[in-house]
C-alpha cells in the first residue's frame, strides 16, 4: 500500500509539473503555453539550422525571446518574434537590450497564424503537434524554398525532417522544397546528337521521384534529389556506344530548371549546360 500511495504521488507530482502551465494561460486563450526552450536545446536549433548572419529568423511564438537573442547573440543574425503575451513581448525587448542586440531583432505581440513570414530564411518554433499541422500549408506555401524551418519537440507529420537531432530534446530541421511535381521539356546535348527529354516528376514534400521519356522509350530517374531549389538525378544515356551515366544538378525557378550535366568519370568527364521547362503541372 505504501509503495502504491508513492508510487501515485510521484504521478501526481509529475502530472503537476507537466500541466502547470496549461490552466493559465489556457483560459488567456492562448493556442500554446509558454514553455521556454532550454538554452542547449535553443543552440542546438540554430546550430541545426546553420544560422548565420545573412539570416533573418522568425520565431512563431517567442515566449521570453531566447532564440531570437541567441541566434543575434551567438549567430550575428537578424530577425522578429511574434507572441500574442504582451508581458513576454516586454521580457523580450528587454533582454534583447541587456543583451546589446535590440538594433538587430525587434518582437511584436501578433496572432502567429496572421503574422507574415515570407521575409524568413529561418523560422524556428516551439509550438504544438495540432499548431504545426495547421501552420503547415503556410509554411508550404509563403516560405521561399530553400527556407529551414527548426521545430522543438514537434514534427509536422508525414512532411518528413530532412534532419532530426536530439540534444536531451528532439529537434527537426525542414528545408522547404521548391515545387518541381509535373511534366518538364528539356533538349539535351549529348555527343551523340540533340535529345529530346520529357521528364516527369512525382513529388510528395521533398520526396521525389520520376522517369523520363525519349524516343520512344521510358527510362528512370535515378538517385531523384531535392533540397529547396536544389534538384539532383541521374539519367543512363544509352545514345552512344557504351551507355554512359548524366549526373543532372539543377536549380527550380519557377517552371524551368537550368543547370549542368556530369558526364562520363576522372579525365573523361565532360561537363553539358541543361534547360528544362514545366510543361503542365501535377494536378
Ligand atoms: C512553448 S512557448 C515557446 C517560447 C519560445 N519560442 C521558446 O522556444 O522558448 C509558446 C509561445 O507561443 C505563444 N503563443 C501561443 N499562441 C500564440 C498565437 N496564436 N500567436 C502568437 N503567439 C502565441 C505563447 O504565448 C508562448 O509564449
Amino acid at each position: 500500500m505504501a509503495r502504491f500511495s508513492s508510487l501515485w504521488s510521484a504521478c501526481v507530482w509529475v502530472a503537476a509539473c507537466w500541466f502547470a502551465p496549461f490552466p493559465a494561460h489556457a483560459q488567456s486563450g492562448y493556442d500554446v503555453p509558454f514553455v521556454p526552450t532550454p538554452p542547449v536545446v535553443v543552440e542546438e536549433m540554430l546550430r541545426l539550422a546553420n544560422v548565420g548572419p545573412a539570416d533573418f529568423v522568425i520565431d512563431l511564438g517567442s515566449g521570453d525571446g531566447r532564440i531570437l537573442i541567441a541566434a543575434a547573440e551567438k549567430f550575428g543574425a537578424r530577425g522578429i518574434g511574434v507572441d500574442l503575451d504582451p508581458d513576454r513581448i516586454e521580457e523580450s525587448v528587454y533582454g534583447a537590450q541587456l543583451a546589446g542586440v535590440s538594433d538587430r531583432i525587434a518582437f511584436q505581440r501578433q496572432d502567429l497564424f496572421k503574422f507574415d513570414i515570407s521575409r524568413a530564411s529561418v523560422v524556428t518554433m516551439y509550438l504544438l503537434p495540432s499548431v504545426n499541422i495547421k501552420l503547415r500549408p503556410r509554411l508550404l506555401k509563403e516560405l521561399k524554398p530553400g527556407t529551414r524551418i527548426v521545430s522543438h519537440d514537434f514534427d509536422l507529420e508525414d512532411w518528413r525532417p530532412d534532419q532530426k537531432s536530439t540534444v536531451r530534446k528532439n529537434v527537426f530541421l525542414w528545408i522547404v522544397p521548391a515545387r518541381v511535381d509535373g511534366r518538364w521539356r528539356a533538349s539535351i546535348a549529348l555527343p551523340a546528337g540533340e535529345r529530346g527529354y520529357e521528364i516527369e516528376i512525382r513529388q510528395k514534400f521533398q520526396e521525389i521521384d520520376g522517369l523520363v521519356r525519349y524516343d520512344k522509350k521510358i527510362a528512370s530517374l535515378w538517385n531523384a534529389r531535392l533540397s529547396g531549389d536544389h534538384i539532383s538525378f541521374v539519367v543512363v544515356d544509352d545514345s552512344g556506344p557504351v551507355e554512359t551515366n548524366l549526373y543532372f544538378d539543377g536549380r527550380v525557378a519557377g517552371d524551368a530548371i537550368e543547370g549542368v550535366i556530369r558526364r562520363g568519370v576522372g579525365s573523361d568527364q565532360r561537363q553539358i549546360k541543361w534547360r528544362a521547362n514545366r510543361i503542365a503541372s501535377a494536378s
